[in-house]
């Protein structure tokens, strides 16, 4: 009886060895399948990713300038990214007249105005990254750059603010900026007086390597 005990107990054991055998070959195979899936898989990655990397991110250079300082700073920025410029401008265009504009933009601020603009971005969907630039008016942003953040869907934009001005930098306009970009990643901005723009390039192209965008190649 104990002999026969034996015997089934072996015969088992055995079973159970040959099924855990079989088992191993069978996810070994299903691991080689599984390894070069994945490296093909892998391999269609890299491909896209060296692809983005040679297109690099959607960049869009908006920006406000009544004088053309912040216009020949969007200049720089377009030739260190390859950007896009695109001109915010109201669809009533503020006056000529220096101290009637001084005027002018403070009682939109006062007001909290909204300017409608006169033209939109096309294919806003499209970019990755916005910078806007405008300058500094009674130490916020002209309330015409508030009214194109709050036209758009900012959410997931990479926001990058910059800036010209009489010597107040961005003055309180950051705060603004954030609030009417809502849902935006904004990145640190730049900001250089007025007079001083047509020698920014080199800071220009400092800074902008700083921001750890993906430029096209
Ligand atoms: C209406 C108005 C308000 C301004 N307010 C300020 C200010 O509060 N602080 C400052 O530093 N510069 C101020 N400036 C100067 C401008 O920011 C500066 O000249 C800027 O470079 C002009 O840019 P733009 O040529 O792109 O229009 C003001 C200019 C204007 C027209």
């Amino acid at each position: 009886m104990k002999k026969l005990l034996c015997l089934l107990l072996a015969g088992a054991l055995a079973f159970s060895v040959a099924a855990c055998g079989n088992g191993a070959q069978d996810s070994e195979a299903a691991e080689a399948a599984d390894t070069s899936d994945t490296a093909e898989t892998g391999e269609a990655e890299d491909a896209a990713e060296e692809t983005a990397e040679e297109d690099g991110q959607n960049i869009l250079i908006a920006y406000f300038s009544w004088s053309g300082n912040t216009e020949a700073l969007a200049g720089m920025i377009q030739s260190e990214t390859g950007g896009e410029l695109f001109e915010i401008e109201p669809a009533e265009p503020y006056t000529e007249d220096y101290d009637a504009l001084l005027d002018q933009a403070q009682q939109e601020q006062q007001e909290n105005a909204r300017p409608e603009l006169a033209a939109q971005v096309e294919n806003w969907d499209s970019y990755d990254v916005v910078f806007v630039g405008y300058p500094n008016w009674w130490s916020d942003a002209p309330m015409a750059v508030l009214s194109f953040l709050e036209f758009y869907d900012c959410t997931g934009k990479v926001i990058v603010p910059f800036n010209t001005s009489g010597g107040g930098g961005f003055g309180n306009s950051l705060a603004s900026i954030e609030e009417s970009a809502a849902g935006a990643e904004i990145l640190e901005g730049f900001t250089v007086a007025g007079d001083n723009v047509s020698g920014a390039q080199a800071d220009v192209s400092e800074w902008i390597s700083g921001l750890g965008l993906e430029l096209a190649q």
